[in-house]
């Protein structure tokens, strides 16, 4: 009998303000090395040709620092895997362009991997000495972000098929624009989260979308929290400072809310219950609760990422272009970063 010859390969991630790199050997990774750019803070959102720039200063210290910790040689790299959408189209450039030289410098192939399902198959990311579970097909992925809101069905590593999407807003765009309505720096998510822990979370209502099917809205959310804080302020100039934390956990309850009601509704209309959280949102405290709770009452199998793997890193990338090179599926020189991709396509 032959045995299974190693794969090992170097991952790239810049899609969009975060660069990484990362090593996996098979589905163990051996290094995930992120830099995130502080540039974005004082403009309250992320600046695309800042960050593409930022990549550029970025990449060659990242890229070297993920080799060394993963303690590999370069001849030892079997491809390279690198974002190639959806992002950014200046930030994905950068990654891109790297990839193509270091396929080239080192005669090896490169695998293009969709950012997306980097996200969704995170879970299945090893880290050694550690006994993994990972989740089994089909099973329901719940992709937030802050570019995307999705459910996902998962039939295989690459085979994912969208039930439900944001048809305005992703639900990290809500938290990132409520709270700069609210004067909190970039990104607000992590803020609104940490804040919410001390408030009461049934103090404020607000609007919830009535949108069929599994889809989901949150520009509408975004426009009754922006009129009541401004009725609110009439009244009391002080009113965002006396209240944030009450705020924050009203509102954080009526995203997480609006992300469940769909969530179960898939779940039921499929019939699975092998159920996952993937994204930058699935940091959030509150939601990681509400969905243990909820998976407690339905008998969901639930998979929650670590929090190195819920935001933008390149060990996603390392795990989808792994299983993708088993398949043999390279690209070219010719390649070029695609800003719009989707999940299945
Ligand atoms: O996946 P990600 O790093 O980047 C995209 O591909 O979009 O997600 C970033 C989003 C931001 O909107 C950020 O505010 C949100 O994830 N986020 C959170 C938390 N941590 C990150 N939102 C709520 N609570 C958090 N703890």
């Amino acid at each position: 009998m032959t045995e299974k010859k190693d794969v090992t390969i170097l991952a790239i991630e810049s899609s969009c303000d975060d660069t990484s790199a990362a090593v996996i050997r098979n589905e163990s990774i051996l290094s995930n090395v992120v830099a995130g750019q502080k540039v974005h803070e004082e403009y309250g959102g992320v600046v695309p040709e800042l960050a593409s720039r930022a990549h550029q200063q970025h990449i060659i210290p990242v890229v070297d620092k993920a080799i060394k910790e993963a303690n590999v040689k370069r001849e030892e790299i079997d491809a390279i895997a690198f974002t190639r959408g959806p992002g950014l189209l200046g930030s994905l450039l950068v990654g891109t362009s790297f990839a193509k030289g270091f396929a080239l410098a080192s005669n090896i192939p490169m695998v293009e991997v969709n950012h997306l399902q980097g996200h969704v198959l995170a879970h299945f990311i090893q880290e050694e000495g550690e006994e993994h579970k990972a989740p089994e097909f089909p099973f329901l992925c719940l992709l937030v972000s802050g570019g995307n809101s999705q459910i996902i069905v998962v039939r295989d590593h690459l085979d994912m098929e969208v039930i439900g999407q944001t048809i305005d807003d992703a639900a990290g765009e809500a938290f990132d624009k409520c709270a700069k309505v609210m004067g909190l720096p970039y990104p607000g998510g992590p803020l609104i989260d940490k804040l919410a822990k001390q408030g009461n979370p049934d103090r404020f209502q607000f609007s919830k979308p009535r949108i069929a099917g599994l889809d989901y809205s949150f520009s509408g959310l975004k426009t009754s929290f922006l009129y009541f804080l401004r009725d609110q302020l009439k009244e009391n100039p002080d009113f965002i400072d006396e209240n944030k934390e009450d705020i924050c956990a009203s509102l954080q309850k009526t995203i997480i809310d609006i992300l469940l009601n769909k969530l179960i509704k898939a779940a039921k209309e499929t019939g699975i219950k092998e159920v996952t959280v993937a994204g930058g949102v699935s940091a959030n405290s509150g939601l990681r609760d509400g969905l243990t709770e909820e998976a407690k009452k339905r008998g969901w199998n639930l998979f929650i990422p670590k929090f190195a793997y819920t935001t933008d890193n390149a060990a996603m990338i390392a795990i989808t272009g792994y299983y993708r090179y088993m398949k043999g599926e390279f690209v070219d020189q010719s390649v070029a970063p695609y800003a719009r991709m989707v999940i299945n396509g």
